[in-house]
């Protein structure tokens, strides 16, 4: 099992959370752009907002910049040498954590459900985490970006791969992926300005680093799948 002790996998180590920070600030960093320049506009107007509705409309871009400022948080931590220590883990509580992390942002776009599928309660893994968690949560934005304004379903397994292992699958019924080896390069996107192509690199990184493997495919039965497979811990 690698661990992050040696200079060089601690630089790799930052390089991985300072790509996942401005992989993660990339949205709500736009998001709250767009909504300060829609209510200078409106407050601008003819027949501007009330205060209380511009209060709110204020309170939703502090809300994100929060969320930013929490992010760069971590990263200084990071640098910091606090954290990012691989340990044992439940790769069950890490999937559960992703799950709530991501379905209030799901939920503004409430025709996606997202599901717990498959568990396995007494595994454990040796990782970093927060940074597991990044690569999962990862897997779960793309594929509500693929199913977009349509209806449709991701769900999230933990099961057995082979002995000693286990595997932890993304999987969506959304259209799957046009093309699975561009896919998971640096800087290839299909979502023109909206998109950086970092997220599977990163991800793909994030999970190699901890000793496991991660592979991007079309399911038999319509969808994409991200299957990350990863060690059980020893002993
Ligand atoms: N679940 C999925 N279903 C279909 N296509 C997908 C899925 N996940 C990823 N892709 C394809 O893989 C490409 C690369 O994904 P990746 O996360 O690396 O970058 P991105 O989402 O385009 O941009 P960002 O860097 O902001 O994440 C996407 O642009 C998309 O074409
Ligand atoms: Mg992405």
């Amino acid at each position: 099992m690698k661990n992050f002790t040696s200079p060089s996998d601690k630089l790799l180590t930052l390089g991985l959370v300072g790509l996942g920070l401005a992989h993660e600030l990339n949205s709500p960093l736009t998001a709250s752009g767009l909504g300060l320049e829609l209510l200078a506009d409106q407050l601008r107007s003819a027949d501007p907002p009330d205060p209380v509705a511009a209060a709110a409309a204020v309170d939703r871009v502090l809300g994100r910049v929060r969320r930013m400022a929490a992010l760069v948080d971590r990263f200084r931590r990071f640098a910091r040498g606090e954290g990012g220590r691989p340990a044992p883990a439940s790769p069950d509580a890490i999937v559960d954590e992703v799950h709530e992390l991501v379905r209030p942002a799901l939920a503004e776009t409430s025709s996606i459900r997202l599901l717990r599928g498959e568990r396995l309660p007494d595994a454990r893994i040796v990782v970093d985490r927060i940074l597991l968690e990044q690569a999962v949560a990862i897997a779960v934005l793309n594929s509500a970006d693929a199913i977009g304004d349509n209806a449709g379903s991701i769900t999230l397994h933990v099961a057995e791969y082979v002995e000693g292992w286990i595997r932890l699958d993304v999987d969506d019924d959304g259209p799957g992926f046009d093309s699975i080896s561009d896919s998971v390069e640096l800087g290839y996107s299909t979502k023109g300005d909206e998109g950086m192509g970092v997220g599977l690199a990163l991800a793909t990184r994030i999970v190699e680093s901890a000793g496991g493997s991660l592979e991007a495919l079309n399911r038999d039965e319509g969808g994409a799948r991200i299957r990350i497979c990863l060690p059980l811990a020893e002993g």
